[in-house]
């Protein structure tokens, strides 16, 4: 199909284009709500979502809270996803994003019924009509696709669809598990109280389907796979370089180490304790060397003097700061005083050329 469109487009047609917009009204048929949950799963779910979801999607589910991460109770993503537009992002993330898998097969907290249940309990909170869409493809011309969304879209998804301010459109794992027809029917509805607002008026019916025609062509035919767990460290094997010196940081705002200073604390063998803050299946990914999982949705009295006190911590995460934040405040709390948060996060340090250790080097290479 890809062939066919870009042949199209070289003769400057659009031959295949679908037709206006009032061909996708006439498919619309209302589904009815997904499975109803038990009071006992209802609740469940809501505290799922608070302790693993709320940093960044907001206590009301109203997104933006960090991250840029999307609502999760706009109109337009729950009438038109299927249960898997909200299952599978939750479940196996969207890599190279903040948003992390929370699947326990790919490392994350939740049982597969969890995550169904956490599915479930979003869409009846949105409490929205639900509708069935078109599986079809939508086509269109792509470089007529490229030219309108550099100029309308790239400002928030970025030049190459890697997101600035709003979610990455070209994310592999989001184009393997998002239909055309969700695709444009955010584009056509926007989604409601977000910066995302809808271009039904703004844009041709022609102009979207090119638009979603060009955010498909990047798709690369990646797939989802079961990967290979690493074995999770436990406090005892924290401290890295025991027997070196400790790191003399100085901290911006009393917090903050930067990339430059950590890299050079590593590079010269202090000693130090690094935690990666994220959902515990992207530190599986990958991880600054050496350092260790703390998720942010811990059980930080646990902690309390599980590893020694006056050894300098370092907390980062991808968001850039977030995670990290939050972690270190609560590791004040319970007396850790010697915390910083690596200020340019995960995302940052990596821009910046510094080393990580990934998955198919510590694992034999199941990416
Ligand atoms: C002002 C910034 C901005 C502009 C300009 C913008 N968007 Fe968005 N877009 C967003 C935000 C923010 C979201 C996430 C909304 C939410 O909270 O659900 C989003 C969501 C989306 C989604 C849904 C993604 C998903 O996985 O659910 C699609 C598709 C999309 N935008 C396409 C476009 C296209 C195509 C254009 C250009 C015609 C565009 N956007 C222009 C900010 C923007
Ligand atoms: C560290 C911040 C963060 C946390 C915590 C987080 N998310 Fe996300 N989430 C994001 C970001 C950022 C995106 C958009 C990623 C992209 O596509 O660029 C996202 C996207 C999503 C999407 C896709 C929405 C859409 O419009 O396509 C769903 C569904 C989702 N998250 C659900 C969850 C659930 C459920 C949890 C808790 C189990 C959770 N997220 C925890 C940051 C986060």
């Amino acid at each position: 199909m890809q062939v066919r469109l870009v042949l199209c487009s070289l003769l400057g047609l659009s031959l295949f284009t679908s037709g206006p917009a009032i061909s996708l009204q006439a498919e619309i048929e209302h589904l009815p709500p997904p499975r109803k949950l038990t009071a006992e799963q209802a609740q469940k779910a809501e505290e799922n979502y608070q302790k693993y979801c709320s940093l960044c999607h907001g206590a009301d589910r109203q997104g933006h809270a960090n991250d840029h991460a999307p609502s999760l109770r706009s109109k337009s993503l729950l009438e038109s996803g299927t249960p898997h537009a909200v299952l599978r992002p939750m479940q196996y993330g969207r890599q190279g994003t903040p948003m992390a898998g929370y699947l326990d097969e790919v490392g994350g907290p939740m049982t597969l019924d969890e995550t169904w249940d956490l599915t479930y309990w979003l869409f009846w909170q949105a409490g929205v009509d639900r509708i069935k869409i078109s599986t079809d493809p939508v086509t269109g011309n792509i470089p007529n696709g490229e030219q309108l969304y550099q100029e309308n879209c790239a400002v928030c998804h970025g030049s190459e669809g890697e997101g600035i301010t709003a979610p990455a459109l070209a994310n592999q794992s989001a184009l393997a598990h998002n239909s055309d027809e969700f695709i444009r029917h955010a584009i056509i509805h926007g989604r409601e109280d977000t910066p995302m607002t809808p271009w039904k008026d703004i844009l041709s019916d022609t102009e979207i389907n090119d638009i979603t025609a060009f955010i498909r062509s990047r798709a690369s035919g990646w797939k989802q796979e079961k990967p290979v767990l690493q074995a999770i460290p436990t406090p005892d094997e924290y401290v890295i370089n025991p027997d070196g010196e400790d790191p003399d940081f100085t901290l911006t705002d009393g917090i903050y180490v930067s990339s430059p200073d950590l890299l050079e604390a590593l590079n010269s063998k202090k000693r130090m304790i690094i935690f990666d803050t994220r959902a515990t299946s992207v530190w599986q990914i990958a991880h600054i060397e050496g350092s260790f999982p703390l998720p942010y949705y811990s059980d930080f009295n646990k902690y309390k003097e599980e590893f020694p006190l006056d050894v300098q911590i370092v907390a980062y995460c991808s968001c850039p700061r977030a995670a990290a934040e939050y972690v270190v405040n609560k590791l004040r709390g319970i007396g850790y005083q010697k915390t910083a948060v690596l200020y340019e996060g995960l995302f940052g340090w990596q821009y910046l050329g510094y080393p990580v250790t990934r998955r198919d080097i510590a694992a034999g290479g199941d990416e």
